[in-house]
């Protein structure tokens, strides 16, 4: 369990489903995290679609907040975000995350993404770290513009409508002792 000034970034539970599915069932959100169809969405695409990519993650953590609690006490659940290594040889860390409409613009998506980059890169020694945007989606834009993770940042626009970032450390700067 993580924990970063407002936020403590746990391990995923089966009771969790109920608020994944919920930010899923919004159509902006789902429009902004799938190239698909927007459709409302439940147990299959679960099964087939997000189990198996939290299966696939190396690092997949439900963000939930410090100050507000559910009745059981625990932190309430704003979203989620994961971290897939594809290929451990290349070093390169994939990004996805999101956040339930009543937890976005108020800075817990930057908070949540700066612990996991940094952590991507200091605990899991990876060069590189990417994600892909899509198309009008400005405040993943913005959030990962000011990031200043202390690496490069770089964007390109690829195929369909994805602007593809990746973060690259600086190798020089990690060999000497910098970060
Ligand atoms: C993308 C997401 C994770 C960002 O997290 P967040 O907590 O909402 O973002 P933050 O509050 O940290 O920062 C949002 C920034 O975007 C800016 N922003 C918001 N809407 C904007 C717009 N239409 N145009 C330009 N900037 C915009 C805000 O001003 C803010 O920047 P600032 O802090 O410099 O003012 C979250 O909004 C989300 O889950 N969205 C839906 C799913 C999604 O898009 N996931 C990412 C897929 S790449």
């Amino acid at each position: 369990m993580f924990e970063t000034d407002r936020l403590i970034l746990r391990a995923f539970r089966e009771s969790d489903w109920e608020y994944i599915l919920k930010l899923w069932n919004n159509p902006t959100t789902q429009r902004f995290l799938w190239l698909d169809y927007v459709t409302p969405r439940g147990d299959k695409f679960v099964k087939d679609v997000l189990k198996p990519g939290m299966e696939n993650a190396t690092l997949y953590v439900i963000i939930t907040s410090k100050d507000k609690r559910q009745a059981n006490g625990e932190g309430e659940v704003m979203g989620y975000c994961e971290m897939a290594i594809a290929n451990p040889k290349n070093r390169e860390g994939h990004l996805e995350i999101g956040l339930l409409p009543e937890w976005q613009g108020m800075g817990y998506g930057t908070e949540a993404l700066r612990f996991v980059v940094d952590h991507g890169f200091r605990e899991f020694q990876l060069h590189r770290m990417s994600l892909g945007v899509l198309e009008g989606n400005a405040a993943a834009r913005a959030v990962y513009t000011k990031m200043q993770v202390p690496k490069f940042a770089e964007f390109w626009i690829c195929a369909n409508d994805i602007a593809w970032l990746r973060f690259t450390v600086d190798l020089k700067r990690r060999a000497g002792g910098g970060r």
